[in-house]
């Protein structure tokens, strides 16, 4: 039986933001979310996760999982004081704690499943990850016996220089037999530089504590400040590429590409260079994202492209070309086998099939049939300065080029609108509207007037 416990209390000073650290974002989700989501093998009886600095905000950002418990430490007095505050949520509570620092996001589940099992084939009051930095700069280091029984750890500040010659850290990722622990809880003294209650101090009371070496060192990097937000960002690119690329999908460029860890990918993409995929974004096989395309809480159906454009939340259906130069700028939908093209900002549109936008265009609060085509610089007038209305297009209509169609407004099926035309009445089934004045010639008028 394992509950687990994420400690995102701190505020995260070094960090220099308003924002409380653990609610930074890395690959499209917050670190405590990252922090979460390890523990998915865990399978955990209760999840607790410790809030204090703007505790509110922090419980806001997790409001989409459920069945988790938080809990308030009020003053931010060290990992071991943020520990203490569950022993009444825990009372009588007999099985294995795992604790996580909420700013270590990169653990995998694997991780996480490897150390309780050694935990609990070797009966141990604690287990903790640690690692091998090459630059342990920043972290507690572990000092143990010939069988990787720990002795002690020292926090980077309250080293010697000796002791900081050793490389091995503290993940900040423990497995407790929680009843050992909540009896030594109670022991712990803020004597230290920062005269905080340290989690770490309680090795000292229990046995036995064994260290794991984790596989790989870049799983634990925990996040204090920009830069090592910075480094765990390329660490977690490199890894969701890899992936991608080992799952069937192409990256020319792969560098120049960022690819957030919430987003879905089928074999046979193409992703071509300065390509940057969002938060809740599908693309399905044979479709061509790119150069310069950024794509955000989107679905893109089979063997679309879009070329140097933006997409947020919206949907593009099958065979449907975007771009050079287009945005879909939200609850945008678009058929099968369309073309938006160059300079054209679509907003809140539904598009039927084969409707092509290929020049110059804003369409927003519009409804759109198949088989339309909107004459290059075709605008609809959406907005009356207070309120937004919508227009209506049927089936295989044609908008002339520089026609303002002014909502509320509705064009039947296979309309036709002279060029330069102002609409701001209803349109027939196959009718012409023609709405600008009539040209006239007033021959030989420059001699006239000389
Ligand atoms: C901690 C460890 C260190 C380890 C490192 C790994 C201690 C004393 N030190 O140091 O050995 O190498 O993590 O990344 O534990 N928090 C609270 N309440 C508090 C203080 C902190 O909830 O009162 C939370 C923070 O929000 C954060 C986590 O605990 O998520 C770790 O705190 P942080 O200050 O980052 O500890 P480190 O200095 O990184
Ligand atoms: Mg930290």
């Amino acid at each position: 039986m394992v509950a687990v416990a994420i400690l995102a209390a701190g505020r995260g000073t070094r960090m220099k933001s308003d924002l409380p650290k653990v609610l930074h974002s890395l690959g499209g989700r917050s670190l405590v979310e990252c922090a979460l989501n390890s523990c998915l093998l865990v399978n955990p009886k209760k999840r607790l996760v410790i809030v204090g600095y703007q505790a509110e905000r922090v419980k806001q950002a997790l409001t989409h999982f459920d069945k988790i418990e938080f809990v308030e430490q009020t003053e931010q007095l060290g990992t071991g004081h943020a520990i203490q505050q569950l022993l009444p949520h825990l009372e009588g509570y007999t099985g294995d704690l795992l604790v996580l620092n909420g700013d270590v996001p990169l653990l995998r589940p694997e991780t996480l499943e490897k150390l309780i099992a050694t935990h609990k084939e070797h009966q141990n009051a604690a287990t903790l990850l640690t690692a091998q930095l090459p630059n342990p700069q920043g972290y507690g280091r572990v000092f143990c016996d010939g069988k990787n029984r720990v002795k002690q750890i020292v926090e980077h500040r309250d080293c010697t220089d000796a002791q900081k010659q050793n490389r091995r850290v503290n993940a900040g990722v423990y497995c407790f037999n929680w009843e050992k622990l909540a009896t030594v809880l109670p022991k712990l003294e803020a004597e230290n530089d920062q005269q905080e209650y340290y989690l770490t101090d309680v090795v000292k009371y229990l046995k036995p504590v064994m260290a794991v070496d984790v596989e790989d060192y870049r799983e634990i990097t925990g996040i204090n400040d920009r830069k090592q937000l910075a480094a765990a960002h390329d660490i977690l690119q490199m890894r969701v590429k890899d992936a991608w690329m080992a799952a069937g999908v192409t990256m020319i460029d792969p560098d120049s590409i960022t690819i957030d860890d919430t987003v879905q990918l089928e074999a046979d993409v193409i992703l071509e260079p300065q390509t940057h995929l969002r938060g809740n974004t599908v693309i399905a096989s044979g479709s061509r994202i790119g150069p310069g395309s950024l794509i955000e809480n989107s679905r893109i159906a089979e063997n679309v492209t879009v070329l140097y454009s933006v997409v947020t939340d919206s949907e593009v259906e099958a065979g449907t070309r975007i771009g050079p130069y287009a945005h879909l700028r939200g609850h945008v939908k678009v058929g099968e086998a369309c073309r938006i093209g160059n300079f054209v900002e679509l907003k809140k549109t539904t598009l039927g099939q084969k409707t092509n936008v290929a020049h110059l265009s804003y369409l927003g609060d519009a409804t759109l049939g198949s088989g339309v085509n909107i004459g290059a610089g075709t605008i609809t007038a959406n907005y009356d300065g207070v309120n937004k209305h919508p227009t209506h297009i049927g089936n295989n209509s044609k908008t002339g080029s520089n026609s303002v169609l002014v909502a509320p407004v509705s064009l039947g099926e296979s309309v036709t609108i002279a060029a330069g035309s102002i609409i701001t009445e209803d349109v027939p089934d196959r009718a012409l509207a023609i709405a600008r004045s009539r040209q006239s010639i007033k021959k030989g008028w420059r001699l006239k007037n000389k």
